[in-house]
């Protein structure tokens, strides 16, 4: 009896503890990540997300500890938004049926030799800076302009940021496809370019994390598409298609947890399977042995 008391106690200190050293983190991060105006609904609301997404963190640090998993996950500023708040970040949608005339629409055979082991375009001088979406959901933009500009560097040796901002203000609706800060994906995007004959540089019309307006000006672009070809088939033939290629849009699912807190390693949540959310550009691909 004696020792279940004591034991009873001593749990309760330790969840008491644990409770004051998560309120701690909590209130370190918010001083961190400039939350400090808060109302006290909000503070607890967030909270409650920030107590849940510390635990998958925790969580999968003791997986990638004990090598049941190859990734690593921190905190950082989202930590404490809802996964439906998350989400909305996004803005892939992936649309087989648009409207209107596709004109660059292309169907090409890949020669398919073997892709080597590894590709970096970085290295080749083909990405520019990692960006930021920020609250917008036009990932298509960013994974269409960050292809675009490898291809630009490609053929011309010159590497140059293209403007996300041009599309999401002026291929709104284009295609039944793209919905500004609401989604879209690569297709319309790129049939925008080709049907305004350039994108405009991200130099001469900035990225506003939000819609406007549309600006584009013709003396203010710096590319031009003449085709797009989206690849059907297998990772195999994927890896051939970067190898051959160049940077190229893809889609992932995003919609987890582990996939926002991602910091390191080799992400292979075994919950990731089904239907993509997110475009992101493809930059390299390399062989690990695990
Ligand atoms: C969050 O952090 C990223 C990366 O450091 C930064 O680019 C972004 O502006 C930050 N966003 C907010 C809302 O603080
Ligand atoms: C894009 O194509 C148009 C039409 O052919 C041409 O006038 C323009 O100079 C091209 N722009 C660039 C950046 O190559």
């Amino acid at each position: 009896m004696k020792i279940f008391v004591v034991l009873v106690i001593f749990v309760a200190v330790e969840m008491v503890k644990l409770e004051k050293s998560v309120k701690e983190k909590f209130s370190d991060w918010m001083s961190n990540n400039k939350k400090c105006s808060l109302k006290p609904t909000e503070i607890e609301a967030q909270f409650t997300n920030f107590v849940t997404e510390l635990t998958v963190v925790l969580n999968q640090e003791a997986k990638f500890l004990s090598g049941r998993s190859l990734f690593r996950m921190r905190l950082n500023n989202r930590s404490s938004d809802s996964l439906d708040e998350k989400k909305t970040w996004l803005g892939l949608k992936v649309c087989d049926s648009l409207s209107g005339e596709m004109t660059g629409a292309r169907d090409f055979e890949l020669e398919l030799s073997p892709a080597p082991d590894s590709v970096d375009y970085r290295e080749l001088g083909y990405v520019t800076e990692v960006k930021d979406q920020g609250n917008c959901g036009c990932c298509y933009a960013f994974a269409s302009m960050c292809a675009l500009e490898g291809q630009m560097a490609k053929k011309y040796g010159q590497l140059s940021s293209l403007s996300e901002q041009n599309i999401v203000d002026c291929s709104k609706g284009s295609y039944g496809g793209n919905w500004g800060c609401d989604g879209g994906f690569a297709e319309p995007t790129f049939q925008y370019i080709i049907d305004q004959n350039g994108v405009d540089s991200l130099d001469s019309y900035s990225y506003e994390d939000g819609e406007g307006t549309c600006r584009y000006k013709s003396k203010n672009s710096i590319a031009n598409v003449s085709g797009y070809h989206r690849i059907k088939g297998d990772e195999e033939y994927l890896k051939q298609a970067l190898a051959e290629v160049g940077p190229l849009v893809v889609g992932v699912k995003s919609d987890l947890y582990t996939f926002y807190g991602y910091s390191e390693g080799i992400y292979d949540d075994e919950e990731c399977y089904g239907g993509v959310n997110h475009a992101v550009c493809l930059v390299g691909k390399d062989k690990v042995v695990v």
